[in-house]
């Protein structure tokens, strides 16, 4: 297998208008830079202590904090979860194309992702993910919504998920939760095979610092536990998201303007012009252009980076939603491109 190796190296934030890897388009306030400062200033040189952020993060989560493990981004809450469960040759069922490193992980320990392809509307294909587990089955996952395709997939749908499945963990990976608005945290009582995953690299703005989460039983956290080492979570990234978590306002209005008013205007600029886009409830868009190696080239060109995406998605591009100023740059872009 080869290693997972997005297309980051030759970005540049001060020279590109970053549209390729669904990240906040606004740093967090000062005040939280300034409390890093001073950490860094004083105390690198200990072993993290960790205080209490699981409180924090269980008020925010609606959860006990003893369902609740910090993770080195979400990327580490897959990896352990994986770990934890899987034996080489079994299978995890999900739709695909999903987020690639369910792909890479299952790889490592010998086992496979299967299951349906996403139809030609991109809907979720409920039934088909269903009928494609069997003996070997010993993890699904449901990304809601998923990356890349904005696919969102109701409470409901999962409820029956696990209903059906009460012998297999499902995992729901909610890294654009603050986007989307929905979880399934409510089901956790009631269902001892849900587990949730979800990240602070999205909307509350710390992809550089690594921190994810994970929610489930807490037999089930305490088996992570053994996995997960016990510095694994770095101090700077539990300062920031404290700090996020106790001063919500800022990331909220950005997030709020994202899905408020970027997103409408998108929607409406490629509406109006026959661009093909597909409904999303995160903050991306996928874009089916005529000719997408030209449009991502042109915007290249412009610096402008959009993800191309692999087959069988290839003829689409992703794009993350940014403020205001920065969508009518892109839109201003694109007029010129459909000019040409
Ligand atoms: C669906 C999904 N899950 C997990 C992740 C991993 O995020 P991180 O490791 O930064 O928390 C991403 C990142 O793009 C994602 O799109």
């Amino acid at each position: 297998m080869s290693f997972y190796n997005p297309p980051i190296e030759n970005r540049n934030p001060e020279e590109h208008l970053l549209m390729d890897f669904n990240e906040s388009p606004l740093p967090p306030p000062p005040k939280l830079i300034a409390k890093i400062a001073a950490f860094l200033n004083k105390h690198i040189h200990y072993y993290p202590i960790y205080g209490d952020l699981l409180e924090r993060l269980g008020e925010y989560a609606k959860v006990p904090t003893e369902n609740l493990l910090l993770t080195n981004g979400s990327d580490q809450a897959i990896d352990v979860i994986l770990r934890c469960l899987l034996e080489s040759s079994e299978e995890v069922a999900m739709v695909q194309p999903g987020f690639a490193m369910f792909q890479q992980v299952a790889g490592t320990l010998g086992c496979q992702v299967v299951g349906p392809q996403f139809p030609e509307d991109f809907d979720f294909p409920h039934e088909e993910l269903k009928e494609s587990v069997n003996r070997r089955t010993r993890l699904i996952v449901v990304i809601n919504p998923n990356n890349p395709t904005g696919t969102s997939v109701s409470v409901e749908q999962i409820e029956d998920l696990l209903k059906t499945f009460p012998d297999i963990p499902i995992l729901v990976d909610e890294a654009y939760y603050e986007f989307s608005g929905q979880t399934c945290v409510s089901l956790l009582s009631s269902y001892p095979n849900l587990i949730i995953i979800r990240t602070f690299s999205k909307a509350l703005a710390l992809p550089s610092l690594r921190l994810g989460y994970v929610i489930a039983q807490p037999d089930f956290i305490l088996q992570l536990l053994k996995i997960r080492g016990p510095y694994d979570v770095n101090l700077v990234a539990v300062l920031a998201a404290r700090e996020q978590l106790n001063h919500p306002g800022h990331w909220q209005k950005v997030v709020r303007h994202l899905m408020d008013e970027s997103k409408p205007a998108l929607e409406k600029y490629f509406g109006e012009r026959q661009v093909k886009y597909y409904s999303s409830t995160a903050n991306f868009l996928l874009v089916e252009p005529q000719n997408v190696a030209e449009v991502s080239e042109f915007l290249k060109e412009n610096k402008i980076l959009v993800r191309t995406m692999n087959p069988p998605i290839a003829h689409t591009f992703r794009m993350s939603l940014r403020m205001m100023p920065e969508m009518q740059h892109f839109m201003e872009v694109y007029s010129r491109y459909l000019n040409t």
